[in-house]
């Protein structure tokens, strides 16, 4: 049985590394944050994710996940059966600062520090996402550093899954894909995920670039569709119309489909706005420029939603937001997560603050990572704390908390009933019932 390396302990790798020693791997994960590491060896997760406390705790407790920071013992794991130790590289791939490009400094990094101490043979498997070409760019890079040379062999494993959903993605993914240069390496991955593809999942081999443009192409597929019905939205606006009836009508069409076809707020997080971006900068270094010309729209229409929500909150307060109490609802990128990179939430909730408002912020999950973000927004500790005293309320994450809520008993707290469905998520008629004026993106006043 294969022993397994999983670098980078982020949602993606930690996750990665706890479902590997699910399937009953030796499992080795390292990053070189000390702290992170001296969580998850504890069993204590850095971040939130849905079923991974208690994953994470049973496979630290069987002895089959365990944390290291050190490099040496990453090309050690294995002893004498080293060379068939399989190494994950799960690093970040950020925006980089003033441009489109992605930074893939830190995989650089992982290669330089690892492969100097991998004197046999060895797999190296990414799974970041990465600009198309980087892996052929990474095999010489390898081979020159490792003693073992030319016989050092890497592939590329792209990742699909979502943050709230990240064990389920892992372990039940829609497909898997492998960028392979050589039979070996296939055969190693194979034997890696044979307990997936046995349960049917199917496994996709393709060259290093294919598998590296798969993760690009789906991303920015993903993002044109909400793009797509954001559009749709603004055109709804102006003609009177009701989004989410036309959303509805046009899902029954399999050929479109209904999944990620919800208008609202737009798109965030720490995937989807960079890796388009990056998409563009990649294409563009290639001559195919004007192959991606329309991502730039699906992002303008994306960041138009953050602005269009701040003018309606502040039409909803009468024209001005000076003096204004407002509660916002929802912090993290989307709901089931704590993560609040790019945020639709915490940009308009900032927004609003700067614009001279008193601004209270609650999330059931991401009050935390928001304050170390957002220190001078004020954050409550439940739904009705920060709609107490608010003239509007801001529905920005579409948490299940937020649906479940009684309007009569939040009512009752506010100064003025009045709530702006920034994620189409909220019974409009509930509302409306317990005497809210209930706003929302590309519907009608008294839809
Ligand atoms: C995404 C991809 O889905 C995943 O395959 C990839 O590996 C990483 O990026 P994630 O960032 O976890 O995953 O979030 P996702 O569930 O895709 O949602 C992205 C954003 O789109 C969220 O901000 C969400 O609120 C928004 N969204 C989604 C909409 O605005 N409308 C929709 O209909 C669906």
């Amino acid at each position: 049985m294969k022993r397994i390396t999983v670098i980078g302990t982020g949602y993606l790798g930690a996750v990665h590394a706890a479902s590997m020693a699910s399937l009953g791997y030796e499992v080795l994960g390292m990053d070189v944050d000390a702290e992170k590491i001296a969580a998850l060896a504890a069993g204590r997760p850095p971040f939130f994710e849905p079923g991974f406390d208690e994953l994470l705790g049973e496979q630290v407790a069987s002895g089959r996940l365990r944390f290291t920071n050190s490099y040496a013992d990453l090309a050690s794991f294995g002893g004498e059966e080293r060379g068939d130790t399989v190494h994950f590289v799960c690093v970040n791939t950020p925006q980089r600062k003033g441009e489109y490009a992605a930074d893939t400094a830190y995989i650089d990094s992982v290669i330089d520090n690892l492969a100097p101490l991998l004197d046999v043979p060895t797999l190296i498997i990414g799974k970041s996402t990465v600009p198309a070409g980087t892996a052929a760019r990474l095999t010489s890079r390898l081979r020159a550093l490792s003693p073992a040379g030319d016989e050092m062999r890497l592939a590329w494993n792209p990742e699909f899954l979502r943050e709230g959903y990240a064990i389920e993605d892992t372990l039940r993914p829609d497909r898997l894909v492998i960028g392979v240069q050589d039979a070996e390496s296939e055969a190693a991955l194979r034997e890696v995920y044979r307990p997936l593809t046995d349960a049917g999942i199917p496994l996709l081999v393709t060259d290093l670039a294919t598998s590296e443009l798969v993760k690009a192409a789906a991303n920015a597929f993903l993002s044109t569709k909400i793009s797509f019905i954001n559009a749709m939205a603004e055109v709804c606006e102006a003609a009177g119309a009701d989004v989410m009836l036309l959303s509805k009508a046009l899902s029954f069409d399999p050929r479109i489909g209904g999944r990620f076809l919800v208008p609202g707020l737009g798109f965030g997080g720490g995937c989807l706005p960079k890796d388009i971006r990056a998409f563009m900068a990649r294409a563009g270094e290639l001559g195919a420029d004007q192959a991606l010309a329309f991502l730039k729209e699906v992002d303008a229409i994306n960041m138009r939603r953050r602005a269009r929500t701040i003018d309606l909150a502040r039409e909803e307060c009468d024209g001005s937001f000076l003096g204004k109490r407002i509660a916002v609802w929802g912090a993290a990128f989307k709901p089931d997560t704590d993560d609040v990179r790019d945020s639709p939430a915490l940009n308009v909730a900032a927004s609003i603050l700067l614009q001279g408002a008193q601004v209270t912020v609650y999330d059931p999950k991401a009050n935390d990572t928001a304050a170390k973000n957002f220190p001078t927004l004020t954050y409550a500790d439940s739904a009705l704390e920060a709609a107490q005293g608010a003239d509007l309320i801001l529905h920005l994450t579409e948490w299940r908390e937020f649906r479940e809520l009684d309007p009569n008993a939040v009512g009752e707290v506010v100064a003025e009933r009045r709530v702006l469905d920034g994620r189409n998520a909220l019974d409009s008629d509930l509302w409306r019932a317990a005497g809210f004026t209930y706003r929302a993106l590309g519907r009608p006043s008294a839809a």
